[in-house]
């Protein structure tokens, strides 16, 4: 039986209604509430009124702008934990339209720093069968988590992609063809599974119509005293003017003008930080374990005149075990909060977590945003193609 066009279009937009109920279910209560009342009163006007304007949020946070600043294009931020990879988007002039972030300690932060005139979304597989209410886009970031693919598909291609985290990204891609996407992701990606997993996401972009691009690029690189290896896939749409000729940044430091003091805050409590007689017993014992069965270093301590400190990892707040501060005629010292996020390149009057194992965990999750600042210059050319 042929249906009407009133029938079509009734059911178009009861659909849309689902998808959308289904966004705010998802969104923080809070905000989910106040996008309903300003749906209602049909308008973003209100939203926009509570929370910060876009210019007024920057204004408010020391970012370091670059002189080429770009306003109209828009991005999502997936998997955006406390938001490093938005930062240096947000100084070239672009609009978050949508943002993923699964953890609410995260989305609190993020919130807190960047305002919320959109819906958080909690879980992006929660868009897998309706891509299409995403908002419109020229860029995706995403630092997502590394997840083995089934052997079982031989295309290496999107198909072979699903159900895993990667396949809410690429089908996001395809509903919306965006420009660009800045994928994310831990150097070991590389040799993952054998090699297929980087083998099966390359393959799904190319499906998918792009030029994928990759490079391992170091945070000492970019001024920050800190040894953090990032693998970086830079993925332009074909049809876009140079998108084979795409070139990842040259290093804007040299690395032997770095120390570790400069990621240090004199005016920490260092009292509060200093590690107690047992937690030190334990690293010394443990490390002459390691020593002993070939396992590796154990803990590592770092003076204000070494040139780096080793990876901040997620596990940072249990025991500070990969970068411990040496101090004179006392306990090593952990890094406070701050100086983890000095090291991380955060802005200085970013706000962190209230607590430290929140803070210290997402700043261990978190990109190296003077990488992710570098990355922007050389890609805004291709968002304003
Ligand atoms: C490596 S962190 C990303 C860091 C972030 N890009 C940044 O710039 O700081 C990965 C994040 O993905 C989030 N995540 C994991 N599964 C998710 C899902 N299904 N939907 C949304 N976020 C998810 C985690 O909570 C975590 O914060």
């Amino acid at each position: 039986m042929k249906m009407s066009k009133d029938t079509q279009l009734a059911m178009a937009a009861e659909r849309a209604r689902e998808v959308d109920a289904r966004l705010l279910r998802n969104a923080l209560p809070g905000v989910a509430s106040q996008v309903s009342t300003a749906r209602s009163s049909s308008a973003r006007t209100l939203l926009d009124s509570r929370w910060a304007t876009n210019s007024e949020r920057l204004a408010s946070l020391d970012f370091v702008t670059s002189g080429d600043v770009l306003s109209d294009f828009k991005f999502i931020d997936l998997f955006a934990g406390i938001g490093g990879m938005r930062i240096p988007f947000d100084e070239l002039g672009g609009e978050c339209v949508f943002t993923s972030e699964l953890d609410e300690h995260a989305r609190s932060v993020y919130e807190a720093n960047f305002g919320a005139d959109h819906v958080m979304n909690t879980d992006v597989t929660s868009v897998d069968d309706c891509p299409e209410i995403v908002p419109d886009h020229d860029l995706v970031l995403a630092g997502f988590p590394c997840q083995p693919f089934s052997h079982a598909g031989k295309k290496l291609g999107f198909e072979d992609t699903r159900g895993t985290l990667f396949f809410s990204i690429a089908n996001i891609v395809k509903a919306k063809q965006p420009r660009v996407l800045l994928l994310e992701n831990v150097r070991g990606l590389k040799s993952h599974d054998g090699g297929n997993t980087l083998r099966v996401i390359l393959g799904s972009l190319k499906e998918l119509g792009y030029e994928a691009h990759t490079d391992v690029l170091n945070a000492r690189d970019f001024g920050l005293p800190q040894n953090r290896n990032r693998l970086f896939i830079v993925a332009i749409r074909s049809d876009l003017l140079g998108a084979s000729e795409y070139a990842f940044p040259e290093p804007t430091v040299s690395r032997g003008d770095l120390s570790v003091a400069m990621a240090l805050d004199p005016s920490c409590d260092s009292d509060a930080l200093t590690i107690s007689d047992r937690l030190w017993d334990g690293h010394q014992q443990r490390r002459a374990r390691n020593q002993a069965s070939g396992k590796g270093f154990g803990y590592q301590i770092v003076s204000p005149d070494s040139p780096y400190t080793a990876t901040i990892s997620a596990r940072y707040y249990k025991d500070g075990s990969e970068i411990l501060i040496a101090q004179e005629g006392l306990n090593p010292r952990l890094l406070s909060v701050r100086e983890a996020g000095n090291l991380q390149g955060f802005p200085s009057n970013f706000q962190f977590h209230e607590s430290k194992k929140q803070a210290y965990k997402q700043l261990g999750n978190a990109v190296p945003v003077n990488v992710i600042r570098a990355l922007a210059a050389g890609l805004s050319k291709y968002l304003n193609a």
